[in-house]
This record gives structure tokens, C-alpha cells and sequence, in this order.
């Protein structure tokens, strides 16, 4: 597997720039890595904008509409949160608005962790101003004044991209002081985020950008309550935020008329290097996942044997399960699996799924911020077991293995410990086979 990222020069090199790497060094040359996006169904995040001071118009239009209007139309559209867990946008929002208190936050959550995710990215770097109309948007309809925009310390193109975008909207007075006459006010901090995959998890987040240790923090009060600096304060991923310029200007009912259901609108989904076609796909909720691995990607490029969707804390989805699943959250939660994120990681045929395991179990343990038992001690107790059987023929107990993943997956404060069980119960289940040699019954 070759998921790999370097950063030369504030530059990001990855993909087959890797194999490359000593030469770039040398030349300081741009990276050559491009990927492919194509959207399938209806582009909404993939769709040009064009002209900037006619895309704000939507923002224009917003900011002279009620609070309550929007409200309602976001709650027509039925938006579900694309950062991993799928909760309605319209609800958070809803709910800062009605917390007590002037000084509120949007926090746009651009840590983008997930191994194997970067639709984010390409929406910092390609769409930035439908985050930044999202985000104001946001924080009308919230109450909030003031826009954090957290984005990972490996996309050093991305910052400033996006500190650019703040500086034009600055200028063209679409943000700041009483926008577009409308007497509502907002600005924007741009934050360049550490490198740790647990920023990504929303209050972590909000530790960091107050400059403590990314501890995660009980709940509740939850962050609508008690979030930035014990501020009312909303966190949504970057595409979440990116859709409300098109629910705003085409209608939440038109919005929710794409998809399903109970998974409306589009999801972007980033292929990784096996596929022949990797790329970034905008596709209606609801696309077969056949369509997406064999019309979209073209297929392996190599013996894949399983693809692991939604970030290391998503399903382990065996090949043959492919026609049974399509990109939305429901299909994904009912087979047992989780589209989060929906970036698609694959494993081949000769990679052994024990030596996954452990990757998954050390990745844990590396990225736990320590807080709660389950988590901080679980990972590296499953990792040091799943180790001895690889290395010294050690045969781990079955019962205190599965023990081991329950109590982290009930026991876990937030879903890193508690996601971790997923992948590791799906390969249990689906690679018996491979992996009944390493367990005694
Ligand atoms: C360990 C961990 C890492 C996470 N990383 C990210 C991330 O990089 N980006 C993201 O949007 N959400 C991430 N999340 C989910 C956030 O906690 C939160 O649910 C999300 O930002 C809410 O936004 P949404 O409702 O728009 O999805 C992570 C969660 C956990 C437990
Ligand atoms: S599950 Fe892990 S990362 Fe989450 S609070 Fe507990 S120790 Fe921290």
C-alpha cells in the first residue's frame, strides 16, 4: 500500500511523487501528481462557480432572507454532516442559535485525517468560496460572527489558498463589517492545524485551536452549548459547510430531492492509487458502489482482495460485498459497515490482513490522546498481541481479544477507540479464513 505524504518546501508531494522524491529535493520541482474529478449525477461541489462577485449574489440573497427561512430550508434539505458521523447540520445549527450568548463560532473542520481522504482538499484548494459562502452562511443563520477555518498542517497549498480567498473577500467587503449592507458582520481566522489525526476529532479540535494539548472533552456540554473558548460553536467538515451555497440558491427540497431519502444531496468519494482511474467523484447518495469501483475508478489495477471505506475507523468491505452497497450512510450502516468520510483505501491480495490489524491497532495507539482507559491501553495491548502472533507464533486468545475490542468499543470516551472495533470485527468475520491461524478457538 502506498499511502505516503511529503513536505518539501511547504509543497505536498504524494501519489507516484514519492517514488520521486530524491530528485524533487534536489529540483525543488512542482509536483507532477494530478488526479482526476469527474462528478456522476448532479454536480454540486464539482460545479465551476465562476464569476466570484456573481456566485456571492447567493450570499447577498441569503443575507437579506430571515434566520428563520434558512432554517427552514436546511431543514428541507435534510443535509447530514460528511465528516463521518452523518448528524443534521440543521440541528447543530439550530441549536447554537438558540444558546445563550454573543460571541459564537463556525469552526470548519479541514483536518482532513482520514489515510486515503482528500475531497476536502481538493474543495480548499479547487472550491474555496463554497466553503467561505458556506461558512458565512453558517454563521447568519447561527448567530456566530466569527469563522475559524482549522485546516491540516500537511496542506500547506490549501492555507494559503484559502487565507487568499479571505483576503479577496475582505477587499470586495464580502466579509467584515456589515455585509453587503445587511448590518450582519463576520470574519475569518485561518488556522494551520499540527499534524495530529486526533485535531480531526471536533473537541480536540477546538483544545488545539485554543492552544492546549488535543485532548478530547466529555460530552455534554456539547459544543453548541460550550464549544471555542466555552462559546457556542458549531463544527462541520468542509464539505458539509461547502453544500450550503446550492441549498441556498436551488432550495433545500431540490437538494433533498438528489439521493435518498435519508442520505439527500451528494457525496464526494477520493479513489486511492489501485484503482486504474483514481480520482475524486461527486456522486448522488444512493450510486451503487459498483458503479463508483468499475464505471468511475475502471476497476483495479492490481488483486484487490478487500477496500477499507471511510477512514481507518470505517468498514473493512470485503470485494464481494461490492453489489451490495451503495454510497450513502444507510446502505453502509445496514451491511455493518461506515461510509463516513468515503475514501476508499485498497488491500491487496498479498497483503495479510493480520499484519493490517496491526496496523490499524498501532495507528490507534499512536494517534490516542490519552484520555480515557479503553482506548489508551486497549490499543496497545491489541497491538503488542497481534505483534507476538506475527513475529513469535503466538496464539492469542480468542475471548480476551474480543474482550478486548468490546470494551474498547463501549468503553471508549470518543471514536477513535470506539470506531476501531469496526474494521477489526469486520475482518474477523469476513477473513476467518486467513485469520483463524493466528486465534486459538
Ligand atoms: C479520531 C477522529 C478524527 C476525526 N477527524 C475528522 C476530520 O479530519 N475531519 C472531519 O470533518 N471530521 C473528523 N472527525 C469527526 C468530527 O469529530 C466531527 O464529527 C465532524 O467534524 C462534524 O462535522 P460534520 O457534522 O459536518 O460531519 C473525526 C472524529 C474522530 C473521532
Ligand atoms: S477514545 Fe482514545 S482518543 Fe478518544 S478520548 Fe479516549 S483516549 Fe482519547
Amino acid at each position: 500500500m502506498k499511502i505516503q505524504l511529503s513536505i518539501i518546501m511547504e509543497k505536498n508531494y504524494s501519489g507516484n511523487d514519492i517514488d520521486l522524491i530524491a530528485d524533487i529535493k534536489k529540483s525543488q520541482a512542482p509536483s507532477k501528481e494530478k488526479y482526476h474529478v469527474e462528478s456522476y449525477g448532479t454536480p454540486i461541489l464539482t460545479m465551476d462557480y465562476g464569476d466570484i462577485h456573481g456566485y456571492y449574489q447567493i450570499l447577498k440573497t441569503a443575507l437579506n432572507t430571515s434566520r428563520e427561512v434558512l432554517l427552514a430550508e436546511l431543514k428541507d434539505s435534510g443535509v447530514r454532516g460528511r465528516g463521518g458521523a452523518g448528524f443534521s447540520m440543521a440541528f447543530k445549527l439550530d441549536s447554537c442559535r438558540q444558546a445563550q450568548g454573543d460571541t459564537k463560532f463556525i469552526v470548519c473542520n479541514a483536518d482532513e485525517g482520514d489515510p486515503g481522504a482528500y475531497s476536502d482538499r481538493y474543495i480548499l484548494e479547487q472550491r474555496p468560496h463554497a466553503l467561505l459562502m458556506g461558512m458565512i452562511i453558517a454563521g447568519y443563520i447561527a448567530g456566530a460572527q466569527h469563522g475559524v477555518v482549522y485546516i491540516r498542517g500537511e496542506y500547506p497549498e490549501a492555507v494559503d489558498i484559502i487565507q487568499q480567498a479571505v483576503n479577496d473577500l475582505e477587499t470586495f467587503g464580502y466579509t467584515g463589517e456589515n455585509i453587503f449592507g445587511s448590518g450582519f458582520n463576520y470574519r475569518f481566522k485561518v488556522i494551520k492545524a499540527q499534524g495530529a489525526y486526533i485535531c480531526g476529532e471536533e473537541t480536540a479540535l477546538l483544545s488545539s485551536i485554543e492552544g492546549q494539548r488535543p485532548e478530547v472533552r466529555v460530552r455534554p456540554p456539547y459544543p453548541t452549548q460550550q464549544g471555542l473558548f466555552n462559546k457556542p460553536t458549531v463544527v462541520n467538515n468542509v464539505e458539509t459547510l461547502a453544500n450550503l451555497p446550492y441549498i441556498m440558491s436551488q432550495s433545500g427540497k431540490k437538494f433533498a430531492s438528489i439521493g435518498t431519502e435519508k442520505s439527500t444531496g451528494t457525496k464526494l468519494v477520493s479513489l486511492d492509487g489501485h484503482f486504474n482511474r483514481p480520482g475524486i467523484y461527486e456522486v448522488d447518495m444512493g450510486t451503487p458502489l459498483s458503479v463508483v469501483v468499475n464505471e468511475l475508478g475502471k476497476g483495479f489495477r492490481s488483486k484487490v482482495k478487500a477496500m477499507h471505506i471511510g477512514g481507518p475507523l470505517g468498514g473493512l468491505v470485503p470485494i464481494d460485498k461490492i453489489p451490495t452497497l451503495s454510497v450513502d450512510f444507510d446502505s453502509f450502516a445496514k451491511e455493518g459497515f461506515l461510509l463516513g468520510h468515503a475514501s476508499i483505501v485498497c488491500l491487496t491480495e498479498d497483503f495479510p490482513i493480520i499484519e493490517y490489524l496491526r496496523h490499524l491497532f498501532k495507528f490507534t495507539a499512536h494517534e490516542s490522546c490519552g484520555k480515557c482507559f479503553p482506548c489508551r491501553l486497549g490499543s496497545t495491548r491489541g497491538a503488542e498481541m497481534l505483534d507476538k502472533a506475527i513475529n513469535e507464533g503466538y496464539q492469542i486468545d480468542s475471548e480476551l481479544f474480543n474482550d478486548l475490542i468490546n470494551t474498547m468499543e463501549i468503553g471508549s470516551l470518543c471514536a477513535l477507540g470506539g470506531g476501531l472495533p469496526l474494521p477489526v470485527k469486520n475482518a474477523l468475520h469476513y477473513f476467518d479464513a486467513e485469520l483463524k491461524q493466528y486465534f486459538s478457538a
